[in-house]
């Protein structure tokens, strides 16, 4: 009965995941993974979400479905933080928008508004990306290209490369960016760059797509949102799709948020009916819990302003760990290749160890990467980062 059942191979993140899981070894460290993690090497609770629970609680109230579109109150507090206490009042009206089962469901949902909208429409994706861009575009059906965004040679964001491939795209062609803390290499282009980016994509009628997932850890909750706002000055429709996993530390809660900017309140009307109705089809509603709290903390301003300290802690704490790591590998033969680890934002590097390297780091260490060369920053603590410079410097130098 299983005959037309090949092997299905997983992404190069999930096979991370896996071979982590699967390694006996006591001390092995993971630096595959996508989540932070503090200087005692736990997943934090927020104190700001703690406070929320808390609330929550006392109120001793009951587990409704949530409407179809999900928790109205979270996406009226988390407007302002993704485009500005001034553009979210303007934008309010013509911005169709659904709450998702996480960032996943919010790329997912946004795909196949997409491919309603635009049916022959092919995605453009980053060279190189979070694999499950490329796998979420196919899914639903969509052609998918790629447009170049990283430098091998030079180790660094290539923005001409990437203006001159997105200038040659078809019209109506939906282009997948990454908001901020590019997953996988850490680099994001400049404001004055994203200026350039949007210019391109309105003059070209492209369609942009922002995946935001790491808001706040890159250069802070607003200079990391600034891509949103620049296109949305320039372009009349518009997705993004917004994670709390990380911002929260909230993973398995699965809160995400799709917004789609149109140019009418008729229209955003439209794609909100359409985006209620593939939602209902794949899982109804979405998850009220983890919306319930978010909305909480967003909608008190005291908890709003413990939240946005929190954030800021994860992201001066990954800096740290970026700074210490490319001084203990300073030493080694390779050093200077690794000094843009520091320069590179948000929990992931391109390290630009090989896959070679990266495998001896596993088998001979017991440390775990992504096999193109990608580590999680936020994995990083005074415990563990010296033996992990020491193991980088040794895998690195037989070269
Ligand atoms: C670029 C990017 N988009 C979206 C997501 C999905 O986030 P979530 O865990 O909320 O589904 C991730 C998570 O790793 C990501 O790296």
């Amino acid at each position: 009965m299983l005959i037309n059942l090949s092997p299905t191979p997983p992404d190069a993140v999930m096979l991370a995941a896996r071979l982590f899981a699967e390694d006996p070894r006591p001390h092995k460290v993971n630096l595959g993974i996508g989540m932070y993690y503090d200087e005692e090497g736990r997943i934090p609770q927020l104190a700001a979400v703690r406070e929320a629970d808390h609330r929550l609680r006392s109120r001793n109230r009951p587990w409704p479905y949530l409407p179809a579109e999900g928790l109205v109150d979270l996406k009226n507090k988390a407007m302002p933080v993704v485009f500005g206490e001034d553009q979210a009042d303007d934008l309010r009206r013509r911005t169709a928008w659904i709450q998702t089962v996480g960032g996943t469901g919010a790329v997912r949902i946004g795909a196949e508004l997409a491919r309603a909208i635009a049916p022959d429409a092919m995605a453009s994706i980053s060279d190189p990306s979070w694999p499950n861009h490329e796998a979420i575009f196919r899914a639903v059906g969509a052609r998918v290209s790629s447009y170049r965004y990283y430098d091998v040679e030079s180790c660094d964001i290539d923005v001409d490369g990437m203006l001159e491939d997105l200038g040659r795209l078809p019209r109506g062609t939906v282009v997948v960016l990454h908001g901020c803390c590019h997953n996988p290499t850490g680099f994001d282009p400049t404001p004055a760059q994203w200026n350039h980016i949007a210019q391109v994509l309105a003059d070209h009628g492209l369609i942009p797509f922002i995946d935001l997932a790491y808001q706040g850890f890159g250069e802070g909750l607003e200079a990391d949102a600034q891509s949103v706002r620049i296109i949305a000055q320039s372009c009349n429709l518009i997705f993004v799709s917004v994670s709390f996993s990380k911002s929260f530390s909230l993973y398995g809660e699965r809160v995400g948020l799709l917004f789609v900017v149109t140019e009418s309140e008729a229209q955003a009307a439209l794609v909100g009916e359409r985006a209620r109705a593939v939602s209902r089809a794949l899982y109804s509603s979405a998850p009220s819990n983890g919306a319930l709290l978010i909305a909480e903390v967003l909608g008190d301003p005291q908890l709003k302003t413990t939240w946005i300290d929190e954030l800021d802690a994860m992201r001066r704490r990954i800096l740290l760990m970026r700074a210490e790591l490319v001084d203990q590998l300073a030493g080694g033969n390779r050093g200077a290749n690794f000094a843009p680890i520091k320069a590179q934002r948000g929990l992931f590097s391109y390290s630009g160890l090989t896959r070679t390297e990266i495998e001896r780091l596993r088998v001979d260490h017991a440390i775990h990467a992504v096999g193109d060369g990608r580590i999680c920053l936020a994995a990083l603590n005074a415990g563990n980062l010296p033996s992990v410079a020491a193991a980088i410097r040794q895998v690195s130098s037989r070269h």
